[in-house]
C-alpha cells in the first residue's frame, strides 16, 4: 500500500508545476525551471528527493536501464507498479509521475483509465506520463476528466520505435516541425499539465514553449524549455550502451562500482576482509572456556 504524500511542506503538487511556467517566461531567470529526473528504486528516490529534485519519473526507460531490454516496448504496468510503489516509499516533496508503458493506453479508453488508476490507487502516483500528440487528445481529456492529470510526451516517443524506424531525432523538416506543434497544441488543449520535448531541434522546442501556457520538460530539446529530465542512470554513468549526445554524465559510477567491487574480492581473496573490528566476539568469559580455533 502507498503512502499518500501531504500537501505543504514544500511539497511539488501538480498546481505547483503548472505555476513554475510563468518564472522562465521571457526572462532570464533560471532558478525557476523545472528540474526532473527518473527513478526506479526507493534508494535513488530518497537521493534525489533529498537533493530536491522536482518531479521523479518512474519511466518506461527503466526496461532498458535498468531491466536489460534493448528497447522500451516489454514494460508492462505490472513492471511500473512495481518500481512505482518503491519510489514512492522513498520519495516526500517531489511529484511522483508514473509512466503509461506501450500497449496500457492502445487498446480503449476504459483499459487505459484503468491501468491510470492501478499506477494512483496501488503506486501512489500523483500524475500519468503518456506518449503521444494529436491521436491521444480523447485520452488525455478522459484520464483529466478521471481526476489523473497527465503529463504529455511528444516529439521522439520512444514507444513510436518501429513506427518511425529508429530513435531520431524529430520536426526536422518543416512538415515534421509543424506536425510536433500541433501535437504540443493538442496535447495542451486536451488538459496536460506539462508536456516533454524529447529530441528535437532547439528552436522548435523554444517556439512551442513560447507558445504553451503548460510547463515544457525537455530532453534533447535545448535549454529554452520550462525545465529539463534525464534519465539518472545517464546523469551518474551507469548506463550500458549507447549515450545521446543530450546527456551530460556528472559523475562516473560504473567506474567507482568497478573500483570498489575489484577491491572487495582482493581483500576477501587475500584474508583481508572482514578485519576483527568487522567481527563479533564471544563473550570473554565464554571465549576463555572455549578451545581457541584452528585451521585444518
Ligand atoms: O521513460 C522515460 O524515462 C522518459 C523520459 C526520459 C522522458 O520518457
Amino acid at each position: 500500500m502507498s503512502v499518500a504524500p501531504r500537501a505543504g511542506n514544500g511539497k511539488v503538487t501538480v498546481p505547483d508545476i503548472l505555476s513554475r511556467k510563468s518564472h522562465s517566461l521571457g526572462s532570464n531567470e533560471t532558478k525557476g525551471r523545472i528540474t526532473c529526473l527518473t527513478a526506479y528504486d526507493y534508494p535513488t528516490a530518497r537521493l534525489l528527493d533529498e537533493a530536491g529534485v522536482d518531479v521523479l519519473l518512474v519511466g518506461d526507460s527503466l526496461g532498458m536501464a535498468v531491466l536489460g531490454y534493448d528497447s522500451t516496448l516489454p514494460v508492462t504496468v505490472d513492471d511500473i507498479l512495481y518500481h512505482t510503489r518503491a519510489v514512492r516509499r522513498g520519495t516526500r516533496r517531489a511529484l511522483l509521475v508514473a509512466d503509461m508503458p506501450f500497449g496500457s493506453f492502445h487498446v480503449s479508453i476504459e483499459e487505459t483509465i484503468r491501468n491510470a488508476v492501478r499506477l494512483v490507487k496501488e503506486g501512489g502516483a500523483e500524475a500519468v506520463k503518456l506518449e503521444g500528440g494529436e491521436r491521444r487528445i480523447e485520452l488525455i481529456a478522459k484520464l483529466v476528466e478521471a481526476e489523473i492529470p497527465v503529463m504529455g510526451h511528444i516529439g521522439l516517443t520512444p514507444q513510436s520505435l518501429h513506427a518511425l524506424g529508429g530513435f531520431q531525432v524529430q520536426g526536422k523538416t518543416a512538415e515534421a516541425a509543424r506536425q510536433v506543434e500541433r501535437d504540443a497544441r493538442a496535447v495542451e488543449a486536451a488538459g496536460a499539465f506539462s508536456v516533454v520535448l524529447e529530441s528535437m531541434p532547439r528552436d522548435l522546442a523554444a517556439r512551442i514553449t513560447a507558445k504553451l501556457r503548460i510547463p515544457t520538460i525537455g530532453i534533447g530539446a535545448g535549454p529554452e524549455c520550462d525545465g529539463q529530465i534525464l534519465v539518472f542512470h545517464d546523469l551518474v554513468g551507469l548506463t550500458i550502451g549507447h549515450k545521446p549526445k543530450f546527456v551530460r554524465q556528472y559523475a562516473d559510477l560504473s567506474a567507482e562500482v568497478s573500483r570498489a567491487v575489484a577491491e572487495y574480492c582482493h581483500d576477501v581473496r587475500e584474508g583481508r576482509f572482514p578485519s576483527d573490528a568487522e567481527s563479533y566476539h564471544s563473550p570473554a568469559e565464554l571465549r576463555e572456556r572455549l578451545p581457541a580455533p584452528q585451521r585444518p
